[in-house]
C-alpha cells in the first residue's frame, strides 16, 4: 500500500477512535434525577414534618419527572432519621426534611449529637413556617386559655404533656411553656406528633405544644380543644383561636419551621435541581393553597434559598441553644 494511502486509512481510523477517546473521558452526564428520591422525614407519618414533606414531594415530583418518595425513619426527637439522612450517598438520590428541632434545638439537647446542623448538610431551602398551637384533649377543665394557663400551674404534677422526643418541635416549644408557667407536668414521649394527636383526640393525655398543620383539621372537627396559637395576630386558618397575647402570655410566641437538606457534599448541580423544584412547589397556587390551609406561614422567601437556609440554621442553633438552657432542658 502506498504511503498516501496508508496515512489516507489510518486518518479515516483516526476520526472514530479519537470520537470514542472523547467520549471515555468525560463522565456520562445523565440528568438528574435518573431514578426516583427518597426524602427521609424523621418523625412518624401523619405528623406536621410528614404532612409538610408530603405536600411539597408531590409538586416537587412532577417538576423533577422522578417520584420524591417519602421514607418515614422516627426516634431521638427526629435526630435518628437526620443522622442517616446525612450519611446518605451526597448523589441528591437521599434528601431530608428537617426543621427547628433537628436542625436548631437538637445541639442544646443532645451533647454527643453525631452530626453539626451548620456544618454537615447541604442546605436546599425553607418548605413552611409552622405556627405552635397550644392544644388540650376536648374535656380539659378550662373554657379559655387564661383559665387553662391557671390550671397547668397549679396541677402540672398531675397532667400528661405529649411530645415527639427530646429536641422535637413539641417538646423544645413546650419546653419553654412549661417552664414559662413553673409547670412541671409528665412528659409522654411518641415517634412523633401523628400518634401523640391520635391520644390526645382519645384524652389519654392532657396537652401539647404541636405545629399547626398537623391540629387544623381536628380542631375544626372539635376532636380537640385549641387553647392559643403562639403568634402576635391570630391566624388565617383558626380565626377563631386566640392568641397568647390575647390570653395573657405574650412571651410565648413561637413559629416552627421545616426545610429541606441534602448530604453534605451533594453536587452544586443537584443542589440547585432540588432548588429549583423547591422552589416551583412553593410558587404552584395549589401547593400554596394546601400549605396555607392548614395555617402553614409562607412569608419568609429569604430562607427558600440554599443560602438562606444556612443563616436560618445558623441563628436558629444559637437562639435555641439560649432558650434551652434557660429553660434547663440544655444539657
Ligand atoms: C416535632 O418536632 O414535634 C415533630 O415535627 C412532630 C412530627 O412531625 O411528628
Amino acid at each position: 500500500m502506498s504511503p498516501n494511502r496508508m496515512h489516507r486509512a489510518a486518518a479515516r481510523l483516526a476520526v472514530p477512535l479519537l470520537a470514542a477517546a472523547a467520549l471515555a473521558a468525560t463522565p456520562a452526564r445523565a440528568a438528574y434525577p435518573e431514578r426516583p428520591i427518597t426524602m427521609i422525614v424523621p418523625f412518624a407519618a401523619g405528623g406536621p414534618t410528614d404532612v409538610v414533606a408530603r405536600i411539597v414531594a408531590e409538586h416537587m415530583s412532577r417538576t423533577l419527572g422522578q417520584q420524591v418518595v417519602i421514607e418515614n425513619v422516627a426516634g431521638a426527637g427526629g435526630t435518628t432519621g437526620i443522622l442517616r439522612a446525612s450519611q446518605a450517598a451526597p448523589d441528591g438520590y437521599t434528601i431530608m426534611m428537617g426543621h427547628m428541632g433537628t436542625h436548631g434545638a437538637a445541639p442544646a439537647v443532645y451533647p454527643d449529637l453525631k452530626y453539626d446542623p451548620r456544618t454537615d448538610f447541604a442546605p436546599i431551602g425553607l418548605a413552611a413556617g409552622t405556627p405552635i398551637v397550644v392544644v388540650a384533649r376536648k374535656d380539659f377543665p378550662a373554657k379559655d386559655f387564661k383559665e387553662f394557663v391557671a390550671k397547668v400551674k397549679a396541677d402540672s404534677e398531675k397532667l400528661n404533656e405529649a411530645h415527639a422526643g427530646v429536641g422535637s418541635v413539641s417538646f423544645t416549644t413546650c419546653s419553654l411553656f412549661n417552664s414559662l408557667l413553673g409547670a412541671k407536668p409528665t412528659r409522654v414521649v411518641y415517634r412523633g406528633t401523628g400518634p401523640a394527636l391520635n391520644d390526645l383526640v382519645a384524652g389519654q393525655v392532657d396537652y401539647m405544644c404541636d405545629q399547626i398543620v398537623n391540629l387544623v383539621p381536628q380542631i375544626q372537627a372539635g376532636t380537640i380543644k385549641a387553647y392559643a396559637v403562639a403568634l402576635p395576630e391570630r391566624s388565617p386558618a383558626l380565626p377563631d383561636v386566640p392568641t397568647t397575647k390575647e390570653g395573657g402570655l405574650p412571651e410565648f410566641q413561637v413559629t416552627a419551621w421545616n426545610a429541606v437538606f441534602a448530604p453534605k457534599g451533594t453536587p452544586p448541580a443537584v443542589v440547585k435541581r432540588l432548588s429549583q423544584a423547591l422552589l416551583a412547589s412553593l410558587d404552584d397556587a395549589a401547593t400554596r393553597k394546601r400549605l396555607l390551609d392548614l395555617g402553614g406561614d409562607l412569608s419568609n422567601t429569604a430562607a427558600r434559598t440554599p443560602e438562606g437556609l444556612q443563616k436560618l440554621v445558623e441563628s436558629e442553633v444559637a437562639r435555641w441553644n439560649k432558650v434551652l438552657k434557660a429553660t434547663g432542658a440544655a444539657k
